[in-house]
């Protein structure tokens, strides 16, 4: 027992649940429980509203506790909570592929279901690496992350991440993998508004890596189009479509991780249809069930999909599946969601109101330790400057004073203010939002 119960009217003991990427001694000496949710908001256990400036963590991009959305899952975990996907099957993910196939780009039209983007990063790593056995080149065994690169927790992707703290204690992870440079280029686009004018020409260190291992090596590259976890890193002007160029010199598998830009975030079903370039995998979760039930979807070309399938017809043609993959009620959620991002056109809402994101947003420049503000779609980005040598402090002071003080939920990602608020966010909370956030900045030393 924990002598913290008294710290939170909702929790009798604060100390058996050990919270993830959080401070854990720092979180239970002053808890923030949130403990109901609806459209734009939170309410706490001390019963306050708070403005959601995050979707959650990336994820509820359709506003909180949808009724659709709980209406369907009530509907199925009634009817059918759980059917296996390894050798029978259900109706629900089959119409979930349909549908994203028909959203996807290009021809991603095959539909690899997950329970989190940990397992579509991984997941997408493994088909491209058998993908090029099945084509019998099977030495082409390199993955190619990107620094400042966020692929989730599990050891492919956090192999090919570029988060120093994310990797450094958890020894020597995949081999053969390498990294190209991240993009954020302060020296030539502070302040930038949407895509940077500078640093198409980063890409050209993708080939700089295939030279220093031989091209015929490499498997895949996987890169997210907008790195939001590493700091928000919008991609330059022209970058993306130098790094597909270099993919297809080279015959490598290009992944987009849209685990989060997928679903509206910035102003499209894909970041892929954002910026007309179209990977050959793409990996999706978060905003796929808005939240509501863990499920991730790996959107796949149907020429890698072929390949596989030139055995014989009782081979098993992949490896590799998760229990929950396809679940029914993971399935309804995202059925929903779905319906529900059609119904109220919540993609074209998140691009028409960016422009107003980006003016509000920018209004912070020139407060004090403002170092630099980045924006896309519905994301921006307020990075601090590091206080006293120690990274991250500013920034948690920041997070919490807006907490507990404002009743505002903001993302402190190190010294970088990240927020992504649902995509049915209006004017008047976007001002509130950025006014908010100014003041604690301004009060924050
Ligand atoms: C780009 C990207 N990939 C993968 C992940 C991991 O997702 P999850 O936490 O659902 O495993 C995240 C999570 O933030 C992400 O931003």
């Amino acid at each position: 027992m924990s002598n913290n119960n008294k710290l939170s009217p909702a929790v009798d003991d604060l100390d058996p649940f050990w919270l993830p990427f959080t401070a854990n001694k720092r979180f239970k000496g002053a808890p923030k429980i949130l403990t109901r949710s609806k459209g734009m908001y939170y309410y706490s256990d001390q019963g306050h509203e708070i403005l959601d400036g995050t979707s959650g963590l990336w994820c509820c991009n359709a506003g909180h506790t949808r009724d659709a959305i709980t209406e369907a899952v009530s509907k199925q975990i009634g009817q059918m909570e759980f059917s296996p996907t390894f050798q029978v099957g259900h109706p629900l993910p089959f119409k979930l592929a349909e549908r994203l196939a028909e959203m996807s780009p290009g021809d991603l039209n095959k539909v690899f279901f997950t329970n989190s983007g940990s397992e579509s990063a991984d997941t997408s790593l493994k088909i491209a690496l058998a993908y090029h056995r099945a084509r019998g080149d099977g030495k082409r065994t390199r993955l190619i992350g990107r620094e400042k690169g966020y692929h989730g927790t599990n050891f492919g992707g956090t192999s090919v991440g570029g988060i120093e703290s994310n990797r450094k204690n958890f020894g020597s992870l995949l081999p053969e993998v390498d990294h190209i440079c991240h993009t954020l280029d302060q020296s030539r686009n502070l302040f930038s508004r949407g895509m940077p004018e500078h640093g198409a020409e980063l890409a050209g260190d993708l080939e700089r890596v295939c030279q220093l291992h031989d091209p015929s090596t490499v498997a895949a590259v996987i890169i997210e189009p907008v790195a939001c976890s590493g700091g928000v890193l919008v991609p330059p002007k022209g970058y993306l479509q130098r790094i597909r160029d270099i993919c297809d010199k080279h015959g490598i598998i290009l992944i987009f991780d849209e685990v989060i830009t997928a679903f509206g975030r910035v102003g499209s079903a894909f970041a892929s249809h954002r910026y007309g370039v179209t990977p050959d995998i793409i990996t999706t979760a978060k905003g796929l069930t808005n939240g509501a039930i863990p499920m991730g979807a790996v959107l796949i070309k149907d020429s890698i999909y072929d390949a596989f399938m030139q055995g014989e017809d009782k081979s098993v043609e992949l490896f590799h599946g998760y229990t929950y993959s396809g679940h029914p009620v993971a399935a309804a959620a995202a059925l929903a969601t779905l319906d529900t991002y059609q119904q109220e056109n919540l993609f074209e809402r998140s691009r028409e109101l960016e422009s107003y994101w980006e003016e509000a947003a920018h209004s912070l420049k020139g407060l004090p330790n403002v170092t630099d503000i980045r924006n896309e779609g519905l994301i921006a980005a307020i990075e601090l400057g590091c206080r006293d040598e120690k990274p991250g402090a500013r920034g948690y002071d920041v997070f919490t004073r807006c907490f507990h003080e404002e009743n505002l939920l903001v993302r402190a990602s190190g010294d970088v203010m990240a927020l992504s608020p649902p995509l049915i966010i209006n004017k008047t909370q976007i001002d509130i939002l950025f006014d908010t956030l100014g003041k604690v900045i301004q009060a924050t030393d």
